[in-house]
């Protein structure tokens, strides 16, 4: 088959490779009919989240049931699904608990209690490195989808692949990141990055009742997108001081929620990569420190931006001083999927508003290019296999 294939830092390309089979009897082998790359993705290529040999990328993607293990009951040939990016069993400790992303089984050579920098990660994902589980991923014509009977869930005939891609991932990603912060209507939510995760974290903070949703991001034409699709306030960094105007817009309090939708690799200055190398972190925290500075005493901070190193000079008097309510980590995509399927039937919400480029999986190098360098305007890619 052809499939997106990650060889070295840079270098994404289009290749022929084996066809996935059935290993085991609970998985099934889906036809990919539509996948999108993420910024998660971004970190892999650039080599900050290591992978020494060639693997197929990719942890957002639906398709239609092909072949099936002897043990699956939930699925039969010709279902049409989509797939969270966590890889669960569904009858560990964490599964059984609501904390499919911390599933024991799927990732049994690297995982552990200790969320080293190496070694010990929680779950298996998709196309996600040899440290989460070495499993190939969805940019693909097919993938092999284990413990299919725990994640896929059927979607809708009716509706078109683009309008339920996101349920894979950042959807409930942004949904993770308000559904944490606990909202009971009128709060002012800041978010910073309006990528396609800050995008989703803006729609789902208008459904929990926000009075003010407020988009920070550096890129004038990501602004653009999110003040037109989800009508929300902006701020360019690069332009004015963004803790100063959050506060402003709040009486001075500051925000009552703020999302880190950025992650370690947010742009950064000459000062600040020399300052990573001298102290060996990976990237910045600058957008953490933002969110605690930018957020209300007492108020919530979600980081869904991705973290993968310690950083010196934490600021975590801030934390203490202010009584901040810190949440993070992978979302746990299970916990939310059915309700937010119902969202997107039920016309509460629209994901795929949010895409700007569709592409035959064949030009997945020249995807990964634009997304990653925020060229042509591109907000989000969605990847056509069989096109
Ligand atoms: N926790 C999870 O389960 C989960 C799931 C999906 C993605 N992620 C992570 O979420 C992050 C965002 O993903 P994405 O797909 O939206 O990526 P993206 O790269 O498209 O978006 C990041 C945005 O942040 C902006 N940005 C950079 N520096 C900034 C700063 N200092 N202040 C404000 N904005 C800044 C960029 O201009 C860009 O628009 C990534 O780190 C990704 O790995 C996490
Ligand atoms: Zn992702
Ligand atoms: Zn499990």
């Amino acid at each position: 088959m052809r499939a997106a294939v990650f060889h070295k830092p840079g270098d994404i390309s289009y290749d022929t490779v084996d066809d996935p089979r059935i290993e085991e009897a609970g998985d099934v082998i889906l036809r990919v009919t539509s996948t999108a790359i993420c910024g998660s993705d971004l970190h892999i290529l650039s080599g900050a989240v290591p992978q020494s040999q060639d693997m197929i990328m990719g942890h957002e993607f639906m398709g239609i049931v092909e072949e099936i293990g002897p043990s699956v009951k939930n699925l039969k040939k010709g279902d049409r699904v989509v797939v969270p990016f966590p890889i669960a069993c569904g009858h560990c400790f964490f599964c059984t608990h609501n904390a499919s992303p911390a599933c024991e089984n799927s990732n049994y050579k690297h995982y552990g209690p200790a969320g080293d920098l190496l070694d010990s990660k929680g779950a298996a994902l998709f196309g996600y490195t040899d440290l989460y589980g070495g499993y190939s991923g969805g940019q693909a014509e097919y993938v092999r989808v284990p413990y299919a009977d725990v994640s896929p869930r059927i979607v809708p005939d009716n509706m078109t692949d683009e309008q339920v891609l996101f349920l894979t991932d950042i959807f409930p990603t942004g949904w993770s990141a308000i559904d944490w912060a606990q909202m009971k209507g009128g709060e002012v939510v800041a978010i910073f990055g309006s990528g396609p995760v800050g995008l989703m974290a803006q729609k789902a903070a208008w459904i929990n009742g926000a009075s003010r949703v407020i988009a920070i991001d550096p890129l004038n034409y990501r602004l653009v997108k999110a003040k037109q699709v989800n009508k929300v306030d902006t701020i360019n960094p690069h332009e004015v001081d963004a803790i100063e105007a959050i506060r402003e817009m709040t009486g001075g309090r500051g925000a009552d929620v703020c999302v880190d939708a950025v992650g370690f690799e947010a742009e950064r200055s000459f000062f600040d990569k020399v300052k990573a190398t001298m102290n060996f972190e990976k990237g910045t925290d600058k957008v953490i420190e933002a969110c605690f500075k930018a957020v209300r005493r007492m108020g919530t901070v979600s980081i869904m931006g991705v973290y993968g190193s310690p950083y010196d000079n934490f600021p975590v008097h801030r934390m203490f001083d202010k009584g901040i309510t810190i949440r993070q980590g992978q979302a746990p995509v299970l916990n939310y999927i059915d309700h937010l399927i119902e969202l997107v039937k039920d016309e509460k919400v629209v994901l795929n508003d949010i895409i700007t480029h569709k592409l035959p999986l064949s030009q997945v190098s020249h995807a990964y290019d634009i997304f990653d360098k925020k060229e042509e305007d591109c907000v989000k890619v969605v990847l056509k296999p069989w096109e």
